[in-house]
């Protein structure tokens, strides 16, 4: 058996003192992985698809220079998004602005820019409506729709419920045809994004908020006489598997049900767009910890690292709905082997519940070992939490090759004391 890629990187990360006992935690980017995963992307749906990554799963410039030479284009949602995918080199025409909140002042600038935007409500409707009658603008302009099909797994995660603060609630009184108006009078509204949510909703959800789209587009079109909506933004929020390395679903069986539901964005007449951000990165990338302490209290026996909240925010305070695989390795970087004990894998934050793994069956963890949080490259090591004042972690890109060599480039380096600091205020 070959040596697996968490041992490979961690071998290089451990003899180029990324990590160890002066340096006891480091995140790191499997960046061959994200290339295959694109391309497995684009394999999925025609060429008419745009598939734009959804910036706040990875704001990292690293993490957004990859995605764009691998052909993606990109989604923002705050003013800092957008600043840090211009700065990676997006274009206007390659970027969407989806902010939930956006001022005047942000709306003046995405569309002064041309950048794509999508309307959250009918408030936000009239400030644009204002802003591009006194200057005019080349962006693609529409609405952000609520199919209100429901929830998935995880209501937190769920954008498409009845009361969901997202979008306009298509199916509440008045607001269909308040829509369709709008669209009747401003030629300038072109397209229709929906993003039905994130994580736990099921393809079938996903396709019918789609489809409910589809439908308001072809009324749209059918009233105006031709296409006036042409561009389909159907966001993200294809679920991750966090529990093995398997990648389930795929974009493929994605595509498949897309086609069978929603045949129309097919067949060539609208241009599709995707804002993917958690299948882009979740399985290609990684922590790894090192512990520095074991204990055992009442008869549990404890492991504590250095991977707390700080980095796997989710996970700790919702851990039911966030649980990530974690395997161990010795000081070298080896796969530890050897009877299975029942562990916890605590953090270094100063509450009880910083635990990112509760009873988990492990070979037994010692000080030195390194502990792997897996599938953590999208929303996790990327936002840090700065309860306890700790930094931001190191983020490496590792670039495996054939040979089973390992180039580590360094992302982020660990934050400073000074800039830790100057965050805190
Ligand atoms: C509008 C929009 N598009 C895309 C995404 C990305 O979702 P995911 O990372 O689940 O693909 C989100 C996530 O919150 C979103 O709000």
């Amino acid at each position: 058996m070959g040596h697996s890629r968490y041992e490979l990187i961690l071998r290089a990360a451990l003899d180029a003192a990324c990590l160890g006992r002066e340096q006891p935690i480091a995140a790191f980017v499997d960046t061959v992985a994200v290339k295959r995963t694109i391309r497995e992307l684009h394999e999925a749906f025609p060429g008419h698809f745009e598939h734009a990554f959804a910036a706040k799963a990875n704001t990292m410039s690293d993490a957004l220079k990859l995605v764009k030479n691998a052909g993606m284009s990109c989604e923002v949602a705050s003013p800092g998004e957008l600043e840090q995918a211009l700065r990676a080199g997006f274009s206007a025409e390659q970027i969407v602005y989806d902010e939930p909140v956006k001022t005047p002042s942000v709306l003046h600038r995405v569309l002064a820019l041309g950048i794509g935007l999508n309307i959250d409500n009918f408030q936000e409707y009239e400030r644009v409506n204002g802003l591009v009658s006194a200057s005019g603008s080349s962006s693609r302009i529409g609405f952000r729709i609520n199919p209100q099909v429901g929830a998935g797994r995880i209501k937190a995660m769920s954008t498409a419920t009845n009361r969901s603060k997202f979008g306009v609630a298509l199916e509440d009184e008045g607001n269909r045809d308040a829509l369709i108006s709008a669209y009747q009078e401003n030629p300038w509204l072109t397209s229709l994004h929906t993003h039905v949510g994130s994580q736990g909703c099921s393809l079938g959800l996903m396709t019918s908020g789609i489809r409910k789209i589809v439908d308001l587009a072809e009324e749209i079109n059918s009233l105006a006489g031709d296409r006036q909506v042409d561009l389909i933004d159907i966001g993200g929020g294809l679920p991750v598997n966090f529990d093995g390395e398997e990648v389930k679903p795929a974009f493929a069986e994605y595509a498949a049900e897309l086609k069978q539901s929603v045949p129309e964005l097919f067949s060539g007449q609208y241009r599709v767009k995707t804002e993917f951000g958690r299948t882009i990165y979740a399985k290609n990338g990684f922590i790894a910890t090192r512990v520095e302490y074991t204990k055992n209290s009442g008869g549990r026996q404890i492991a504590l690292t250095h991977a707390g909240a700080q980095v796997a925010t989710r996970t700790v305070f919702m851990p039911d709905h966030w649980k990530i695989r974690v395997s161990v390795f010795d000081s070298s970087g080896q796969a530890k082997s050897g009877e299975e004990r029942l562990q916890d894998i605590a953090g270094p934050l100063c509450f009880a519940g910083d635990v990112v793994a509760t009873e988990r069956l492990l070979p037994l963890i010692e000080p030195g070992d390194i502990v792997v949080l897996h599938d953590t490259g999208a929303y996790y090591f990327s936002n840090p939490f700065y309860y306890n004042a700790l930094p931001a972690a190191a983020v490496y890109g590792a670039e495996l090759s054939g040979n089973d060599s390992v180039e580590l480039n360094r992302w982020r380096q660990q934050q400073s004391m000074d800039d830790m600091l100057a965050v805190l205020g």
